[in-house]
């Protein structure tokens, strides 16, 4: 959660910052700020909410200067009004810091500066570090670099930050641990810097992730100079940026959101490209080719993840379980890493993150790693923290998700399972020729099938319409569509507010069937498969409590047109590949509902894409 960036060079800084914030807005929109250096002058603007309120503020301010720091907020410490915004400033007025992350023993590091006689403006961890960065620097004759090297030894917690100040003009600092940050090199001996490549790609390709517990000095004279906490030199690793400008903007699309639903045809197929081939029957995931003997023979596999790339792990539970015959176990990171799980060291545990940043999914992970267990990660943003610290892994090739509800990173996680469990099933001999060749077919037609039904999009726009004005929602599903149902609510209550629940569908009857009347939308994934006749049921249940139900059925389906208030079909395909296709109508239902009830859909209120803290 929340976005910085930075820039030192030739240039205005202002419009590269404010551009770069607008990127990184999906972090955080609680508040954002900027900090400039012009003449001699440490400029600091900071406004509560978005960016654009910022800019507006701006509009009559010296917003010139060649260096500058920007800051976009989701608020910890703090409630997100303008004092608490970011950059904070040192109590001199020497110095302004951005930070994302988390200072956990600030209180104490507080009370001990107001004893030195030091006040604060605002209730931010933020500010408690500027001060004593401040403190350090002024009473003693070293370099504000080390000041803070010194500084960062006495905090307890995770940081990206970056510091800028009026007498170190062409000069700017930079530290990381546990929150992301990225240096961009530029053609002009000019530095970026930011929380994620998004703000940087237009300028240079040529980067640096940092990794933790280090710290950059960003020098226009002497360079780009990296060492680590305990001050030992480091060389920096220059990497070349993948990323596309393109895959930035919203290409015409009313919203993000709805942009990345439409991109799935193409995000599922760039997910598969070169991993399989349903001709020459063959299925391969290169970036886990070194572990795939050991995953086949593990007595159990744990997924675990956060939000909806949760959903993808329980889907994967029922693939790797079916086709691979493998145990799986699957886990909320956060549930996980403080409960002192039983790992060993045959255990495999593979992180699903979009991000690959998520926090608790981050910690989990270096739990088991430091258990001896085997780690893994399926991640969309390549070069993240996840992707850096595992054994192996894969990515899911979806191209930038900038929607805050998740929706083509979703379906890639399940493609990447999906193959996953194919590949291990092959290994292992639990599927049959004919079948692991049906299922490499069926899963190239997916793309075509996921077309098919984004072109129903009227029709689930006119459904939509019918219950925009729904208070409460229910999801049902079974066997793997159960984590549809949960995935298709958690979409609708993230970005509509209406609260929603996901259930297995037999489950209903243990609690949820209380609150159904003739006001309670009922969805439904009622497909053909093992348990389309239970569901039928279900639906039966339903409708006896005058429940409305919409159902996404397999085309052609009629029993349960004949039952349902409306139904959506879908195209047919093999039951585990179903989710790829049920859950597109869901996508589509909770964006047009949030955008008839005048949501914000890519930012909805309260949430982050990005969840760097606990
Ligand atoms: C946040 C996002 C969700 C996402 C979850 C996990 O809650 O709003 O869309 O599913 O974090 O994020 P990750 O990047 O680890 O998949």
């Amino acid at each position: 959660m929340c976005g910085i960036v930075a820039y030192i060079g030739e240039r205005e800084a202002y419009p590269i910052i404010i551009k770069g914030l607008k990127r990184l807005e999906y972090r955080g929109y609680d508040s954002a700020g900027v900090a400039l250096l012009n003449n001699g002058a440490l400029n600091l603007y900071k406004k509560q909410g978005k960016v654009a309120n910022l800019e507006a503020f701006t509009e009559d301010k010296d917003r010139g200067g060649s260096a500058g720091i920007g800051h976009t907020r989701w608020a910890t410490h703090g409630e997100p009004n303008d004092i608490n915004s970011h950059p904070h400033a040192s109590s001199d007025g020497e110095i302004a810091m951005i930070h994302n992350g988390i200072i956990e023993n600030y209180d104490s590091l507080k009370r001990e500066l107001q004893r030195k006689g030091y006040s604060f403006k605002s209730e931010t961890d933020t500010e408690v570090l500027t001060i004593l960065v401040e403190d350090i620097y002024k009473n003693s004759d070293i370099s504000l670099a080390e000041a803070l090297r010194l500084a960062l030894q006495q905090v307890v917690g995770a940081y990206a930050i970056v510091l800028i100040s009026r007498k170190n003009p062409r000069q700017l600092i930079a530290a990381r641990k546990s929150s992301p940050l990225v240096v961009g090199i530029g053609k002009d001996n000019d530095f970026f810097c930011a929380s994620d490549a998004t703000p940087i790609v237009e300028y240079t390709k040529k980067v640096v992730y940092m990794e933790d517990e280090e710290i950059a000095v960003l020098d226009l004279d002497k360079g780009l100079k990296l060492y680590s906490i305990d001050d030992v030199a480091k060389t920096p690793y220059i990497q070349e940026l993948e990323l596309h400008l393109e895959a930035l903007e919203k290409e015409g699309y009313d919203h993000f959101m709805l942009k990345e639903i439409h991109e799935q045809p193409r995000s599922i197929t760039d997910c598969f490209r070169g991993r399989l081939n349903a001709d020459e029957a063959w299925v391969k995931l290169g970036g886990i080719k070194d572990y795939e003997e050991k995953i086949a023979n593990a007595n159990r596999i744990i997924m675990i993840a956060c939000g909806t790339s949760w959903h993808a792990c329980l889907v994967g539970e029922y693939l790797f379980e079916d086709l691979a015959r493998i145990n799986v176990e699957v886990e909320y990171a956060s549930e996980f890493r403080y409960r002192n799980p039983i790992i060993n060291e045959d255990d495999i545990v593979i992180a699903i993150s979009q991000s690959g940043e998520t926090a608790d999914t981050l910690a989990a992970l270096e739990l088991a790693k430091s258990k001896g267990a085997t780690i893994l990660g399926i991640c969309n943003v390549v070069g993240s923290s996840i992707s850096r610290i595992t054994d192996a892994g894969s990515y899911t090739h979806a191209g930038p998700e900038i929607g805050v509800a998740s929706t083509k990173a979703f379906t890639a996680q399940v493609t990447v399972l999906t193959l996953m469990a194919l590949s291990l099933a092959k290994r292992k001999g639990t599927i049959s020729d004919s079948t692991f060749r049906t299922l490499l077919s069926e899963l190239e037609a997916i793309p075509s099938k996921v077309q098919e039904i984004l072109d129903t999009n009227d029709k689930i726009k006119f459904i939509s319409e019918q219950y925009q004005h729904a208070s409460n929602a229910l999801y049902l599903g079974r066997g793997s569509s159960f984590p549809v149902a949960l995935e298709g609510a958690l979409k609708l209550k993230e970005i509509s507010y209406i609260h929603a629940e996901g259930y297995p569908a037999a489950e209903m009857k243990h609690g949820p069937i209380a609150l159904i009347d003739e006001e309670m939308p009922v969805f439904v994934i009622a497909t053909q498969g093992t348990s389309y006749e239970k569901v039928v049921s279900n639906i039966q249940e339903v409708k006896a409590r005058k429940g409305k139900i919409i159902a996404v059925v397999t085309e052609g389906d009629e029993t349960v047109k004949g039952i349902a208030d409306h139904v959506i079909e879908i195209p047919e395909t093999d039951e585990q590949l179903v989710p790829l296709l049920s859950t597109i109508p869901f996508q589509l239902l909770s964006y047009h509902i949030a955008v008839m009830r005048g949501c914000n859909v890519d930012q909805p209120r309260n949430l982050a894409k990005s969840v760097t803290v606990e």
